[in-house]
């Protein structure tokens, strides 16, 4: 950028920031894969909104979540930590686990209260029930929720329907335990959740929410973790039928609509120039539901691996006036936007081992990223393997590998649960730049270049290693079923009988 150009945008920043401070919109999806949109080149998807975001903001092409399963990501996300540090591992919580993201974790939510922001969190949580909802999102900082606290298959499913008229549910989901809450706060509103009307139900909270935040004046921070598009899929009226790609492209279609709203609404009440719009999901494609499923594009297998199809993820942001519409290929992660946040709202940083770095320069400036690494712990993370990758520039080192349940059914042999743990030593290298699929092992003998390579990667893992203190994990606590929500709590025989 030029000169003028440069000092025009700081300046404009530098007053919207002392006029009244940006809103942030933060939408996650779930389980969707790096190929999955319009505009990361997915043929039949129908993401208009997602598109108009993409052409009119800045798209990453090298974005990372923390881990390919959910609790852990949306863990990183709201923490700006790795997972490892908060305890959200192994795998991930479930409706009656004793555990959930410890309350003394400082949340993006908790940043943003004291600058006065309104907050609210929409949809899938996933960071814990707890007894009495002590882990829900209200008591991390959000004034408001309304959503399942969980995966929206963690319950049976089976008569459920999940399309119009009265299309069931693909598959069983879980078994043995409640059906699925929508919960609204700290109170259950309805179980089994209507998966025909959930969108709605988010869509107008959503963006009464925004009414109401931009009417008082009030900054406000939304955070919508959607369901769409975990298993199994589902969509409304509005989204039924509408896409070439079947069940999976109208429930991503669905979430598109909501997006769509969300912008209009911003445009509405006059804050669009004033909001920042963030956009990733939290894990890879789960694969094994074949068509069901999620897509990794160019990228090698998905959710519950370590490789680039399990954490690489689509990002957008969007800002009109500040961030200018480009492609970056900067490498930046979940991690990075509560350092991003709390740095535009001039809000403090929480007193903590932050692994998240401040992206602003990337996102105001098309700038440098200050993230030079990022590791890839497996689903599973403890201190005898620890990372199970690590990228350091353009450069990926496997340390070991291992294939996965959720990536299952592809021709990819890595990739299914049958590519068991394999350890690699040296490990194996792969540019990014040149071969994001992973394919190609850059072969390490008679190059100096690339084995002095090999030792400052050795070294980094070394010193992020001893940087690391894993908490108490909160998933091995066990569940409980008395800790399952349930609305009538009384009654029997559980956990049938909870419904309402
Ligand atoms: C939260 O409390 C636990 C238990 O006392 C402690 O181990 C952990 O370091 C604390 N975490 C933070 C972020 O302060
Ligand atoms: C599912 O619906 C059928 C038909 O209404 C009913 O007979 C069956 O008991 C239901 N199963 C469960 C687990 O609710
Ligand atoms: C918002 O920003 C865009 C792009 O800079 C500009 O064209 C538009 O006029 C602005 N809208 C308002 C309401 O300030």
């Amino acid at each position: 950028m030029d000169n003028i150009g440069f000092l025009f945008l700081n300046t404009f920043l530098f007053c919207t920031c002392l006029a009244s401070p940006p809103n942030f919109v933060l939408l996650f999806a779930d389980d969707l894969g790096f190929g999955d949109l319009g505009c990361y080149g997915h043929p039949s998807s129908l993401t208009p909104n997602l598109d108009r975001l993409a052409a009119g903001g800045l798209r990453f092409t090298d974005f990372y979540c923390t881990s390919p399963v959910c609790s852990p990501s949306r863990a990183s996300l709201l923490t700006g930590r790795y997972q490892t540090r908060s305890g959200i591992y192994p795998g991930v919580l479930y409706p009656g686990s004793r555990g959930g993201l410890p309350l003394n974790e400082t949340t993006i939510a908790e940043v943003l209260k004291p600058m006065g922001y309104a907050t609210a969190a929409i949809g899938k949580w996933h960071l814990g029930v707890g007894a009495n909802g002590m882990f829900l999102p209200t008591r991390q900082g959000f004034d408001q929720y309304l959503g399942i606290p969980y995966s929206h298959d963690m319950g049976p499913c089976w008569n459920l329907t999940c399309f119009p008229p009265d299309v069931k549910c693909f598959g069983l989901c879980d078994v043995g335990t409640v059906t699925v809450p929508l919960m609204h706060n700290e109170v259950i509103k309805q179980q089994p959740v209507s998966f025909l009307d959930l969108e709605r139900a988010y869509s107008d909270f959503a963006t009464n929410f925004i009414t109401t935040s931009a009417k008082k004046k009030q900054p406000f921070f939304l955070y919508y973790p959607s369901h769409h598009t975990h298993y199994p899929q589902y969509a409304g009226q509005g989204a039924a039928g509408r896409t070439l790609r079947g069940p999976f492209g109208d429930a991503l279609f669905e979430f598109d609509n909501t997006i769509g709203n969300l912008l209009t609404t911003l445009e509405k009440t006059g804050v669009t120039n004033n909001t920042l719009v963030f956009f990733t999901s939290d894990n890879g494609p789960e694969l094994m539901r074949l068509s069901r499923g999620g897509n990794a594009g160019p990228l090698k297998c998905g959710k519950g691996t370590t490789y680039e199809g399990g954490m690489r993820e689509p990002a957008i942001a969007f800002w009109p006036g500040t961030i200018r519409p480009g492609v970056t290929h900067e490498m930046a992660s979940t991690l990075d936007i509560l350092p991003t946040i709390a740095s535009l709202a001039g809000a403090k940083l929480p007193q903590v081992m932050l692994d998240g770095v401040d992206m602003t320069e990337i996102l105001v400036n098309q700038g440098k990223s200050k993230r030079e690494t990022m590791v890839f712990y497996p689903t599973d993370p403890d201190e005898k393997y620890g990372l199970f990758a690590l990228r350091l520039g353009k450069y990926k080192a496997h340390f070991y590998t291992r294939g996965a349940t959720h990536s299952g059914t592809t021709p990819d042999q890595d990739c299914p649960v049958f590519a068991v743990l394999k350890a690699h030593d040296p490990p194996l290298i792969f540019d990014l730049e040149a071969d994001p699929s992973e394919h190609y092992p850059l072969p390490l003998t008679g190059k100096p270049d690339l084995q002095a390579l090999l030792e400052r990667i050795k070294k980094v893992k070394e010193q992020f290693e001893a940087s690391m203190v894993f908490g108490e994990s909160q998933i091995s606590k066990g569940t409980d079923p008395d800790l399952e929500p349930c609305c009538n709590p009384q009654c029997s025989p559980k956990p049938s009988c909870c419904k309402c």
